[in-house]
């Protein structure tokens, strides 16, 4: 095996045969074919780029202007202003709006909305931030693209749009119109013509990719791109794809309800780990106002097995519902079914409460999901998982108007989770009036700051039983 050349950002050419090995897994280079990547252990993965003669250096046709150095104070962030897409949400997201040059991969499922949402946003800034926004298909036409935008309510905001694929004619068109926006759906149908791999291939993405950001930062263009994602919810394409941008956006949702998260996985312009909260609707994405009480539909009808949690997404307290279904096995090995948790928490919970909860679950089926379609795996939900088992296998509802935060060890201790002041401000907000929480420590804030909402400590998870009934 050959010296593996770590150099993910530059294509290794083999000088005579104009070819280059790329692993279709990590996007790593070499100069000679290998059965097995030597970077991320895949086998059958390298395969072989052709690099047109003559073309391979010769960059779009764009003339580069070489950026001049300047002082640390002078690219501060008040000289680059920023943009306001007109949903205050996904401002929060990107970190208080666009920053000039700012380059941004959206990935999502397919049909989950990435279209509808970027087609939204561009129209919305072309119309009240008066920018120049240009729409790049490479999937649909502009007949298609402007139907959808009549759909959406948006035909009439100047917003350009074309379908094309080469990102050499890609870039010609928008050095020529100078547009400050652009968006490419979706950056695997695009080619260049330097590479002869087809398009949606590692090289082609890796090129593409490269081309247009070398001109978003020295135009100073704003970029959305949209990627598929694989099987396994990552942006296909090397991980090389998710280094080279500035922002990592993921749009997830079940399509069979009607919100959608917007999440920020990597932001250089802001912290990640925001959301924003939307929800489809026929005629397009509308923003969520009240996020924290979306979830709850059971609120005013307690049932056996319902408990509510605040769990904290980015700098947002979400207030989510779940719910555990206990009956009776009538098979020799009892069901235990999750759906927005992980499985392997519930059975570490349900061991954790037969050895130190009192009940004994051996010969029941347990079926849990938490309401909406919303897939948590925030620990401070653990006590709430304990608590609907308990609800459901007693058959009893929980106290009205209750919630729980907490998480739980091995040995059946609830222990404290990061900002309970926010949790319970939620909940007090929405009208909750009593809440399980972890045994404060003597100096906690949150636990001498509360009024309105009863605050019950709760030392270990046999206590629980106690605390939740009425
Ligand atoms: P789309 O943006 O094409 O998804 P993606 O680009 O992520 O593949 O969204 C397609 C889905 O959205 C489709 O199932 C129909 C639905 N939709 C609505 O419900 N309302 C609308 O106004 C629009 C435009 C689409
Ligand atoms: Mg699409």
């Amino acid at each position: 095996m050959g010296r593996v050349e770590r150099n993910p950002g530059k294509t290794v050419l083999n000088k005579k045969a104009k070819t280059a090995y790329v692993c279709n897994n990590c996007g790593q280079d070499f100069s000679k074919w290998r059965g097995k990547c030597d970077n991320c252990g895949a086998w059958d993965t390298v395969v072989e780029i052709k690099i047109a003669a003559g073309k391979r250096n010769r960059s779009s046709s764009v003339p580069l202007v070489p950026a001049q150095p300047r002082m640390l104070g002078e690219c501060s962030v008040d000289s680059s202003p920023r943009i306001h897409c007109g949903f205050p949400e996904i401002d929060r997201v990107l970190g208080g709006g666009l920053v000039r040059g700012a380059f941004i991969l959206l990935g999502g499922d397919p049909g989950i909305g990435k279209s509808t949402l970027l087609l939204q946003l561009s129209a919305s800034l072309a119309a009240t931030s008066s920018m120049n926004a240009m729409y790049i298909s490479g999937e649909e036409s502009t007949e298609q693209v402007s139907l959808r935008a009549s759909r959406l309510k948006v035909l009439d905001s100047p917003l350009a749009v074309f379908t094309e694929t080469s990102v050499q004619m890609i870039l010609q068109v928008i050095s020529d119109h100078k547009p400050e926006l652009v968006i490419v759906d979706s950056i695997q149908t695009i080619y260049t013509e330097d590479l002869e791999s087809a398009p949606g291939s590692v090289a082609q993405i890796r090129e593409c990719t490269a081309e247009l950001l070398k001109y978003a930062k020295t135009s100073g263009t704003v970029f959305f791109l949209i990627g598929h994602v694989t099987k396994d919810g990552v942006i296909a394409g090397p991980r090389l794809l998710e280094h080279m941008v500035d922002t990592v956006l993921y749009f997830e949702g079940d399509s069979g309800y009607q919100y959608r998260l917007l999440r920020a996985v990597k932001n250089r312009f802001g912290p990640t780990g925001e959301i924003a909260l939307l929800s489809m609707s026929d005629s397009g994405l509308q923003e969520v106002s009240q996020a924290s009480e979306f979830f709850l539909t059971n609120r005013y009808s307690p049932q056996p097995g319902t408990s509510v949690g605040a769990i904290l997404e980015g700098s947002r307290i979400l207030v989510v519902e779940l719910q555990a279904l206990v009956n009776h096995s009538h098979f020799g090995i009892p069901q235990r079914v999750a759906s927005g948790i992980n499985p392997k928490k519930l059975s570490l919970l349900l061991a954790v409460l037969e050895r130190h909860g009192g009940i004994v679950l051996g010969d029941h089926d347990i079926f849990f999901n938490v309401a909406g379609g919303l897939t948590v795996s925030e620990p401070s939900i653990d006590i709430c998982i304990a608590a609907s088992v308990l609800s459901s296998f007693r058959n009893k509802p929980l106290k009205h108007d209750m919630a729980l935060i907490g998480e739980i060890g091995l040995g059946g201790e609830v222990r404290p989770v990061g900002n309970m002041g926010a949790r319970i401000k939620e909940l007090t907000h929405l009208g909750f009036k009593h809440c399980v929480v972890p045994q404060p420590s003597k100096s906690a804030e949150w636990f001498s700051s509360s009024s309105d909402i009863q605050l019950l400590p709760c030392k270990k998870v046999g206590n629980l039983s106690d605390l939740v009934f009425e």
